[in-house]
């Protein structure tokens, strides 16, 4: 790298001299920042470090603002965003923006390949290019040799609005095209995409605006409009916008020959072109991917609503034209919506394992895409107080993947007032115990250590496969025994009496035998598993691993001060906190005691820690995809990262291992054509010694 330019001396020599170096070493500084930006955004395969990039982009900036003569429009400065405008000027695209028509099921499909062989004169063979339908905002973008000049929204299909500050900030998008072996840069071209925003972007851009009290955007499509309509596009800088092209408008010069074609010239001059597409294929292969692409719907990061299927070759698609609004070369055939809306019935409280009150919506069943969806969390009362959610309330409903639905907003037009507002109890709707609303959580709490929707919680936690691993001891029975007063804490499971489980409904000879000679079983197990099962908070499995590696003994644990258990690597304070408070309190010592003198033996499994450093993931890059079954995968980034392992999100040449889940998706794929290392989720733990 360069030596930074020395501040300017005087004398008007110098100055001419200082004002070319100046000059050159912009010039390298700008190709140099569009370079890493493209690495970093599109391709995923950076080669410098994020602070090295800051460094260089602060020198640009710097002489850009003393020599503002060099500060082109494709200088990577322009990323940042610029001061507000007053409105939004207009433009008229130079080929009109169509919409398509929409396909909802395979009959419709067959009939617009019909339809299509039909108008054509010659019988030639049809193929065609499927592709994600993108759920986010269309946007044109213009480029005169090979630089972005503007850039407009779909508007009206005819004319937009002009948003090239804003769509400037959006890293993906380069400013300037590289020069590509498969394609000239044609002199104009006008590329259509799809801004977005991807899930975990909208997720902490959510959470911000919950934070400073600014209404939350109801789905990342939104987010992307509302992000992209901003005057001032410092804001838009902000966002995590996004970019897939999929096509283009005027081009100067032949064009292309086919979909493909296009694509691939477009993802060589530097787009972002989607990964998963299928290129020239027929009919059947058409169906069978739209399948396969519902599939791996709910993995994607970003939102799609369905397929577009267009005919590749591009000759056909002028001869089958258009009509006033869409092409007949293409339709949407979309996916079941995932947004369905009904009615809430009641507002219930559920109490969780710390006494966590949590209301939740009792809906008119409604089927989403397939899954008939009863309830939704309301997450918490300030969730409700946002939305204005009440009682017989119409309300649109989402379902996403397989988290629980939640309540998206209320249609306030089909208010017709008879809704009622709904308030947190001010006690335990289950014992009657006193709610607590903690200081800086949303969350309200029952506070009576003992109440029974909290036993029940906190032992079905203490038994499950992952705690002690009572097996037969599931959720129904721990709730039976709990209202029969066999169980009122931990221990009790350990003196279970076989007479009194005989006597019990449900519950015949057999069934006892075998719950005690599990509990038995259960006995035998491992400092890791009992103290994840305690369900301290804040202690999840890694929390549990690091402690028994680190002390070896529950009587060790139990006497750590804070600062012991805070300076293991890996352990948060939160936790450690919450593990010095649990052993302090003295009925949890002497329920410690119990267990331990009903006969519970707890070996420490965890291997030297010191081996375990020195593993085969020190110094290694590892991406995490897919959905792990055993482990959370922050405990699994967390135990990597113990291990000297660097976690990455986007497969690269660089990448030494990916770790794939089920439903693992494009980055296995991309993983399978780079040649590197995959591990399931077995083979993965087996190699963290687990
Ligand atoms: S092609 C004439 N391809 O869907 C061709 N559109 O309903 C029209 N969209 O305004 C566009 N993903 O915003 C095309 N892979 C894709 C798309 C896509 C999303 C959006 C686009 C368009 C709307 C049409």
């Amino acid at each position: 790298m360069n030596e930074p330019l020395k501040p300017a001396a005087s004398g008007p020599d110098q100055s001419v001299a200082d004002s070319e170096k100046a000059a050159s070493r912009v010039k390298k500084l700008q190709e140099e920042l569009t370079d890493h930006s493209y690495r970093y955004h599109v391709l995923d395969d950076p080669i410098i470090s994020d602070a090295e990039y800051d460094r260089m982009l602060k020198e640009l900036v710097a002489l850009e603002e003393e020599y503002p003569h060099l500060s082109t429009d494709d200088s990577p400065t322009k990323r940042v965003g610029a001061p507000p405008l007053d409105a939004f000027e207009t433009a008229d695209h130079r080929v009109p923006m169509l919409s398509l028509d929409n396909a909802f099921d395979t009959d419709d499909i067959q009939e617009f390949s019909k339809r299509i062989l039909r108008m054509l004169k010659s019988d030639q063979q049809v193929l065609f290019t499927a592709e994600p339908k993108l759920d986010g905002v269309a946007v044109e973008l213009t480029y005169e040799n090979g630089v972005l000049i503007q850039a407009t929204t779909r508007g009206d299909g005819v004319t937009g609005e002009v948003i090239t500050r804003n769509v400037r900030t959006i890293a993906s998008v380069p400013l300037k095209l590289n020069a590509s072996e498969r394609s000239d840069i044609p002199e104009h071209l006008d590329v259509r995409g799809e801004v977005i925003i991807r899930q975990n972007g909208f997720e902490t851009l959510n959470q911000e605006r919950a934070r400073n009290n600014e209404p939350l955007f109801a789905n990342p499509r939104n987010a992307a409009a509302g992000s992209l309509r901003q005057l001032d596009s410092r804001i838009t800088a902000q966002r995590p916008l996004d970019i897939f092209v999929y096509g283009v408008g005027f081009i100067s010069g032949t064009g292309y020959a086919t979909q493909e074609e296009m694509l691939l010239a477009l993802k060589s001059f530097g787009f972002p072109v989607n990964e998963h597409i299928q290129y020239a294929v027929n009919l059947d292969a058409v169906i069978s991917f739209y399948t396969r692409l519902e599939g791996i719907r709910d993995t994607l990061e970003y939102e799609i609503d369905g397929m577009v299927v267009k005919v590749d070759d591009i000759a056909i698609q002028q001869e089958l034209g258009q009509k006033i609004k869409s092409p007949r070369w293409a339709i949407a055939w979309k996916f079941p919506a995932m947004e369905e809306t009904t009615i809430i019935r009641d507002i219930r409280v559920q109490v969780g394992r710390t006494g966590t009150l949590t209301p939740v919506a009792i809906l008119d069943p409604v089927s989403i895409a397939g899954v008939t969806v009863s309830r939704a969390t309301l997450h918490n009362m300030d969730e409700i107080t946002r939305k204005d959610i009440r009682i017989h309330d119409t309300v649109l409903v989402m379902r996403a993947g397989d988290v629980i639905p939640k309540v998206v907003k209320v249609i306030t037009e089909k208010r017709d007032g008879n809704e009622i507002m709904f308030q947190m109890p001010e006690s335990c709707p289950v014992c009657d115990g006193p709610v607590r609303r903690v200081e800086d959580e949303a969350a309200a709490r029952c506070t009576n250590f003992s109440c029974p929707a909290q036993l029940k919680e906190r032992l079905r936690h203490f038994v499950s496969k992952k705690g002690l691993d009572v097996d037969g001891l599931g959720t129904r029975l721990v709730d039976q025994l709990v209202e029969e007063g066999l169980l009122t804490a931990f221990g009790d499971v350990f003196t279970l009496d076989r007479h009194r489980l005989v006597g019990l409904e449900r519950m015949g000879d057999k069934s006892a035998d075998n719950l005690i000679q599990a509990v038995r079983e259960a006995k035998n197990t491992t400092l890791r598993r009992f103290l994840f099962a305690l369900g301290i908070d804040h202690v999840g499995e890694n929390a549990a691993r690091l402690l028994s590696q680190t002390f070896g003994t529950i009587e060790e644990i139990m006497a750590a001060p804070f600062d012991d258990i805070q300076a293991i690597h890996g352990m948060g304070d939160k936790s450690a906190m919450a593990v010095v408070e649990f052993f302090k309190n003295p009925e949890n010592q002497a329920m410690v005691r119990r267990i331990l003198e009903s006969g519970v033996v707890l070996e420490n499994d965890s291997m030297a820690s010191e081996e375990q450093e020195e593993s085969a993931f020190s110094g290694k890059t590892v991406v995490l995809t897919g959905t792990l079954e055993t482990i959370k995968r922050g405990e699994a980034k967390a135990l990597l990262e113990q291990k000297g392992a660097m976690v990455t999100s986007g497969v690269s040449k660089k990448t030494d291992w990916v770790i794939a889940g089920t439903k693992a998706g494009s980055k296995l794929d991309k993983a399978r054509t780079l040649g590197i290392n995959i591990l399931d989720e077995q083979a993965f733990l087996k190699m963290l010694g687990t």
